[in-house]
């Protein structure tokens, strides 16, 4: 034990000497009060050094910006000029993510965890994660079929795992689900939840009637670059990892990169931004992955789309590039509706899900996957899932102890998912 703690300690200050430090970053937490701020507040998306981590929801209703030393006092006076009501919720951002480091490295050191083994008392490597993928492809090749979808930017394979009791017997394949997780690498519940999903459908027998006449289809890390980097350097990293042409800085986000409506509004032509959309749709390879999913699988019968991201417990329906309430905006909402009351039925922590259209709620956000998966991709119910992040404000950073109760209510709210689209979609000549 003693040695494991020196041992710790020693990794830990290795990982201090090797990230990008937030020294003096803080986090204003900032409430508009009238479309002058509300406007203010969008203008400041655009800007580099300003990173949204909790997006007002009204007036009134706060968000929680991280702002680089070099602009603090320039917003300040800013802040004071509007009149806006702001208080400084993370004086030091660093402080944060040490204590990130330390719950990383005391709850790494006690899951035990064999090579191709699966864990959710501690965040897992990208590596560590494949590994467990590949097993279950081996463990149980009657249900689970795991595949290279494609490559991120930097090369490391993007792994899908298909889930089937068996093709259908009839020319209409069986209702199919598509969930992928982790396209904002910092995001670090998301992967863990699809992991969970994986876990209990192919592993544990009870939940085998969730396969029998419904597909799935899961990456669980789609922004692995993005990942890495998030473990090893910046635990903030948000965007792939492709430095574009002559741009000044790295990344794109994947979530403005989609071609649907690209750049219409909520996303930038600004590298330094969070929200760069790349320099043309689909610029960058692990987007590519999905548009060519979709195009390849013509005849899938995806018939719900879900892209999970963390946090705010929130279930978001499109459209996201402007607020537009699709035609079938009736059973978006409430097919939505029946994921988050089964979550908060299920929940442990006093989880408690809006479930909304994304640009009403939040701002618009052109180039998002699920406005393009229904656009383009002709799934009507398409979603974005915003996880809870544990019962304290610790943002992207929620400690380890709080995966298991956040993987396990949001399996509950998949299990409703399946139940209306086999209800809805499936039968009984598809059996297999
Ligand atoms: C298996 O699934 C059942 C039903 O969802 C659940 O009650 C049980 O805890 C699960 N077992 C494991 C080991 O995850
Ligand atoms: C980027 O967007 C800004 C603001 O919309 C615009 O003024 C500028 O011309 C654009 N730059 C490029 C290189 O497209
Ligand atoms: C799509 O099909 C092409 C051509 O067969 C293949 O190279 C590519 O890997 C496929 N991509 C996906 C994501 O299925
Ligand atoms: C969620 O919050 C709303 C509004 O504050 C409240 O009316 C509702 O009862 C809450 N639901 C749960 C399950 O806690
Ligand atoms: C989408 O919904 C419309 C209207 O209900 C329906 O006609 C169409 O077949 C649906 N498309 C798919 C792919 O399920
Ligand atoms: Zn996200």
């Amino acid at each position: 034990m003693m040695r494991n703690k020196i041992l710790g300690y020693f990794l830990f200050l290795i990982g201090v000497i090797n990230a990008e430090s937030f020294l003096g970053y803080k986090v204003y937490q900032v409430t508009p009060q009238t479309q002058e701020n509300a406007e203010f507040l969008q203008k400041l998306k655009y800007k580099p050094n300003y990173d949204f981590w909790v997006e007002s929801r009204a007036f009134g209703s706060p968000s929680d910006i991280m702002v680089d030393p070099v602009e603090q006092e320039t917003f300040e006076k800013e802040l004071s000029q509007t009149g806006m009501p702001y208080k400084v919720v993370v004086d030091d951002v660093e402080r944060l993510l040490q204590i990130d480091r330390v719950d990383r490295l005391m709850t790494r050191s006690r899951s035990i965890m064999g090579p191709g083994q699966v864990t959710f008392t501690s965040f897992m490597k990208y590596d560590e994660q494949m590994a467990y993928l590949r097993r279950i492809g081996r463990d149980y090749p009657q249900i689970a079929t795991v595949t290279t979808a494609g490559h991120s930017y930097e090369g490391r394979e993007i792994l899908m795992v298909k889930i089937s009791s068996g093709a259908s017997q009839t020319v209409v394949p069986k209702p199919t689900i598509f969930i992928d997780a982790g396209i904002h690498s910092r995001e670090w519940i998301a992967q863990p939840v699809a992991l969970y999903l994986i876990q209990q459908l192919v592993e544990n027998n009870t939940n085998a009637g969730m396969y029998q006449n419904v597909d799935w289809v899961i990456i669980p890390n789609l922004n692995p670059d993005g990942y890495e980097f998030t473990y090893n350097n910046n635990r903030m990293w948000r965007k792939n990892r492709r430095l574009e042409g002559n741009n000044l800085c790295y990344g794109t986000d994947l979530n403005r990169n989609f071609n649907y409506q690209w750049m219409f509004n909520g996303a930038s032509n600004n590298s330094c931004t969070e929200i760069y959309a790349g320099p043309e749709p689909f610029s960058e390879p692990e987007t590519r992955i999905i548009r060519d999913w979709f195009l390849n699988n013509t005849n899938a019968n995806v018939k719900l789309y879900m892209a999970v991201h963390s946090f705010g417990e929130m279930v978001l329906f499109p459209w996201g590039y402007a607020p537009i309430l699709p035609q079938d905006v009736a059973t978006l909402r409430h097919v939505g509706s029946l994921m988050a009351r089964a979550i908060e039925q299920a929940s442990t922590m006093g989880s408690n899900y809006t479930v909304e259209n994304s640009a009403t709620l939040l701002g618009a956000a052109a180039g998002a996957a699920d406005d393009w998966v229904k656009a383009v991709a002709n799934v009507n119910l398409t979603y974005t899932l915003e996880l809870p992040n544990g019962d304290a404000p610790f943002w992207f950073m929620i400690p380890a102890r709080q995966i298991l109760p956040v993987v396990r209510e949001t399996f509950e709210g998949f299990r409703a998912l399946h139940q209306y689209i086999q209800e809805q979609f499936w039968t009984s000549q598809q059996q297999s």
